[in-house]
């Protein structure tokens, strides 16, 4: 028996998208350094993965770092910093253990060079894998990604088409994000994703990151499952509910 609405054959996304905003402010609340609410987030955030894959879903992308964000303070990207020192490589092993290929997503050069070094590593160990993806943007910021692929396309003098502009993001190969969820009360994508983001449903929680459950999860799966996506057509084209 299924122990929640999202039984089989229920409308599922292939690819789900996290802005995983309110670590700070849910730290704050419990007098806490901001430091200790990224490391629930990232607790948090292996969770969600965990659980996602095992309703279905192919695409997991994570926002952990935005470009603008390695303005904050040194301590505080520190703190960032080492916790994926301490524990991204086991953390990812675990959750790609499922036959999941994780890819950095952003300018990675900006990090710290033993960190980068996790990640390359990280990465390398699941190359193996094909038909299910981890994205976790980290110095990651839409429009240079956008700006990126356009100055690699000029590079070699390419004609572009959607689908040919599309293969050289980042996410290149994978299907666009069918539903974005932020937490965190903000309703704003804050430079994610913009380009894939043409036709996803978008899901806002007011809870904070560290408190955004599993069923929290299902709970946003669910409201996919009932949203009529129309990508531009009459509801009498799609005839029926996509
Ligand atoms: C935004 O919330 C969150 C971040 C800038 C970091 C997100 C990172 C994680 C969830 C875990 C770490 C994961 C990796 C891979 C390092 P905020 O801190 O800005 O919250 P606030 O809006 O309440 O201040």
């Amino acid at each position: 028996m299924p122990r929640h609405k999202i039984t089989e054959g229920a409308k599922l996304p292939k690819h789900v998208a996290l802005i995983m905003d309110g670590n700070g402010r849910w730290a704050k609340k419990r007098l806490m350094p901001r430091s200790f609410g990224h490391k629930k987030g990232m607790e948090r955030m292996i969770g969600l993965m965990e659980h996602a894959f095992d309703l279905g879903v192919d695409y997991i992308t994570v926002y952990a770092l935005s470009t603008e964000n390695l303005k904050r303070p040194k301590e505080e990207l520190g703190g960032l910093f080492d916790l994926i020192r301490n524990h991204f490589a086991e953390y990812m092993e675990r959750v790609c253990a499922r036959g999941v290929r994780l890819r950095v997503i952003g300018d990675t050069s900006l990090l710290p060079d033993d960190v980068q070094e996790i990640l390359t590593t990280s990465q390398a160990k699941t190359e193996k894998y094909v038909g299910k993806g981890i994205n976790v943007a980290l110095c990651y910021g839409s429009r240079a990604e956008i700006v990126r692929a356009a100055n690699i396309a000029v590079e070699r003098g390419e004609k572009l088409t959607e689908e040919s502009f599309s293969a050289l993001l980042y996410t290149g190969g994978q299907p666009d994000p069918d539903l974005i969820i932020r937490t965190g009360k903000e309703v704003r994508l804050s430079n994610f994703l913009l380009w894939q983001a043409a036709y996803a449903e978008l899901y806002f929680s007011d809870k904070m990151f560290p408190e955004f459950s599993d069923r929290d999860l299902e709970k946003a799966i669910e409201w996919y499952g009932e949203r009529v996506r129309r990508f531009g057509k009459t509801d009498e084209q799609l005839g029926e509910r996509l």
